[in-house]
């Protein structure tokens, strides 16, 4: 069984070398003529972990794995083909599908002049409705020719975390497959034959369903724990002490219950509002979900709100410890870091930014901002840190650390420090969630 990957993006890239450190004869096809050379050297043109040594056996190790721009080669060497083409926000909230289709036509086309059963699998992350509806009638149309008789046509949604994405590829809790027909049934239950986790068979819309209702619950765990935060600050409450209270019950659980800064990235904040959307179209609001992402947009202005208490933010000088949405990745997408950049802007702040992602990045110069190359470099004369991604590097920080600032104020947006070191020190240290034991 011969696999093919249309978009060699995020989740493109990562299933493609993982399919092909399976065993399966793996084509990506991509545009980017950059991105290409840079993959056929064996070079990840994203930051994740494991990749460049993943793309180093599958590519020039045992070969199992190519790309091409080519569609007619692409498609002659792929008996199952994954679309994992982007799905961005429009500007009224729905997702376009627009990459989607217009790849999806040329598939038809092939399609309509080739004799041999291909299966498209839908990776791509799809409101409920569309692979039975928009796709499902494009392909057909496109190609003269009908699902489940012709072709195949499934749905296998991906749930890879960005910096953990292989690990989470070969080890994932749960497989989701959703089909129309018996024969992509079969395929894709073959495909996955070595993994040992449930495997759910679902229909089309379900497949999708599932994944939209993962993200969402994820997201909206946060955003109620960050309000929880927010309220415990008023008592002498740590966090974790509650987090191990409620998540210890097996209902909770304690993954996704760190409160901070709220969620950043590609997925949360995209899918929650997809799926708002969605409900509102079908006069079924799924109200929580306008709360979730309002929370959520609110966390990081909280935090400037908290150094305004402190003193008069008009010209100071702010150092953010953190860029990326999350450590592990240098994906700026959606980052609180950036609202909290937007808000501070609009005091004239002088910002300095460090992020070990983020050391050599060339982004856009502002007259604001400035992007340093070490911890020391961004505390310099500094007037507070607002501690954004908890990145390993930080978490070792101690007072002697700050030695260099201004004025010792560090706003811990990620509850990374421990305040029993800072206490009785001379820096201020304020967490998130933890004001009552702060120490001064
Ligand atoms: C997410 C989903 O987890 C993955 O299954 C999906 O398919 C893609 O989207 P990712 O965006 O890579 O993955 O990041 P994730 O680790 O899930 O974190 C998302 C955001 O939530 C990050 O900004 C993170 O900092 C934040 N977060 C996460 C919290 O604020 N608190 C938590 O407890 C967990």
């Amino acid at each position: 069984m011969k696999v093919g990957v249309i978009g060699g993006g995020y989740v493109g890239l990562v299933s493609a070398s993982c399919f092909a450190k399976l065993g399966f004869n793996t084509m990506i096809l991509e545009n980017d003529k950059r991105k290409i050379n840079k993959i056929q050297r064996a070079i990840s043109p994203i930051y994740e972990d494991q990749l460049d040594s993943l793309l180093k056996l599958t590519i020039i190790q045992n070969g199992n794995l190519s790309i091409t721009n080519d569609r007619d080669l692409f498609f002659k060497n792929s008996d199952i083909i994954f679309i994992c083409l982007p799905t961005p926000s429009q500007s009224n909230g729905e997702i376009d599908l627009n990459y989607i289709l217009k790849e999806l036509m040329e598939l038809g086309k092939l399609i309509s002049k080739s004799n041999k059963f291909k299966f498209i699998i839908i990776k791509s992350s799809v409101v409920p409705g569309s692979t039975s509806g928009i796709i499902k009638s494009t392909l057909e149309v496109y190609s003269n020719k009908k699902v489940g008789f012709d072709f195949g046509l499934g749905v296998n949604p991906e749930f890879l975390m960005e910096g953990q994405a292989i690990n989470n590829f070969f080890n994932p809790d749960r497989i989701v497959i959703g089909t129309l027909d018996q024969k992509t049934k079969t395929v894709l239950s073959k495909l996955y034959e070595s993994f040992n986790c449930p495997k759910l068979f679902v229909t089309l819309d379900e497949a999708e369903m599932i994944k939209y209702v993962s993200n969402s619950f994820l997201a909206t765990k946060i955003s109620f724990i960050n309000q929880i935060a927010n309220l415990s600050e008023n008592f002498n409450i740590n966090m974790d002490n509650i987090v191990d209270g409620i998540g210890t019950d097996k209902r909770i659980s304690k993954q996704f219950l760190r409160s901070g800064l709220g969620f950043g990235g590609s997925c949360f904040p995209k899918d929650v509002l997809a799926l708002y959307n969605l409900s509102k179209q079908y006069d079924s609001t799924i109200s929580i979900l306008k709360k979730t992402l309002e929370i959520n947009n609110y966390q990081p202005l909280r935090v400037v709100k908290l150094l305004k208490n402190q003193f008069d933010l008009k010209n100071k000088n702010i150092s953010l410890l953190g860029l990326s949405f999350k450590p592990g990745t240098d994906d700026i997408r959606e980052a609180p870091s950036l609202k909290i950049v937007k808000e501070l802007i609009k005091y004239d702040c002088n910002i300095s930014v460090y992020d070990p992602a983020h050391k050599n990045t060339k982004l856009p110069s502002h007259q604001y901002l400035h992007i340093c190359e070490s911890i020391e470099e961004v505390l310099n004369n500094s007037d507070a840190a607002i501690l954004v991604t908890e990145w390993d590097e930080f978490k070792s920080l101690e007072p002697v650390n700050f030695s260099n600032m201004n004025n010792k104020l560090i706003i811990d947006g990620r509850r990374i420090l421990d305040p029993n070191i800072y206490h009785n020190s001379n820096v201020k240290l304020i967490t998130i969630g933890n004001s009552r034991i702060n120490s001064s």
